[in-house]
């Protein structure tokens, strides 16, 4: 895998972790932070015909629930090799396989490569990552029509992303 800053995340986001988030999911949908990102797209009435880069797309339930609201076509950049597995086996169990490109690997070490999209999402993933502000930077001129950002204050994620960060440096 060539994600030097996303390494740790084969260790966080592994086999097991992933199986148990994808089960989560298919039981009782998207989680709580998800469905506010969610909404809050599908409110702008911007999705229908639109395409999306969903960055750290982890098991794929934005692409997934977007596909449902009309999304034409989607891109996913996900450092987890386990996240891109379960995302793949999602969209193919949605129908939309074909309609997704998967990437794995860092979205900033990658993004010359990376196509831009109406709608680009990063849920949960600024906080795990060491680099925040090139993180965004790069990621929000890729946005034709909606940037939509989950930053989870004060959870575990955050600490997750501090321990990330301090295994890095
Ligand atoms: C906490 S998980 C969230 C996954 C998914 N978005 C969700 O809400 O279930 C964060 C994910 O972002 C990914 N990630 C973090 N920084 C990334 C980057 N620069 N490029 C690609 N993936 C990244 C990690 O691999 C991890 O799977």
């Amino acid at each position: 895998m060539t994600c030097c800053k996303c390494q740790g995340v084969e260790t966080w986001f592994n086999q097991k972790f992933v199986e148990r988030e994808l089960k989560k999911y298919r039981k009782k949908g998207p989680g709580k932070p998800t469905r506010i990102l969610l909404e809050a797209i599908q409110a702008t009435a911007g999705v229908k015909g639109s395409s999306l880069l969903d960055i750290g797309s982890g098991d794929g339930a934005i692409q997934s629930e977007l596909f449902k609201s009309g999304l034409s076509h989607a891109t996913g950049v996900e450092g987890s090799s386990a996240y891109l597995a379960a995302a793949k086996k999602e969209a193919e169990r949605s129908g939309y396989l074909d309609e997704i490109n998967f990437i794995q690997g860092d979205f900033v070490e990658m993004e010359k490569e990376i196509p831009a999209a109406d709608i680009v999402t990063l849920d949960k993933v600024i906080c795990c990552y060491p680099d925040m502000q090139t993180l965004v930077g790069l990621s929000s001129e890729r946005a034709g029509k909606i940037y939509g950002v989950i930053y989870p204050v004060d959870t575990w994620w955050t600490k997750l992303g501090a321990r990330i960060l301090t295994f890095h440096f």
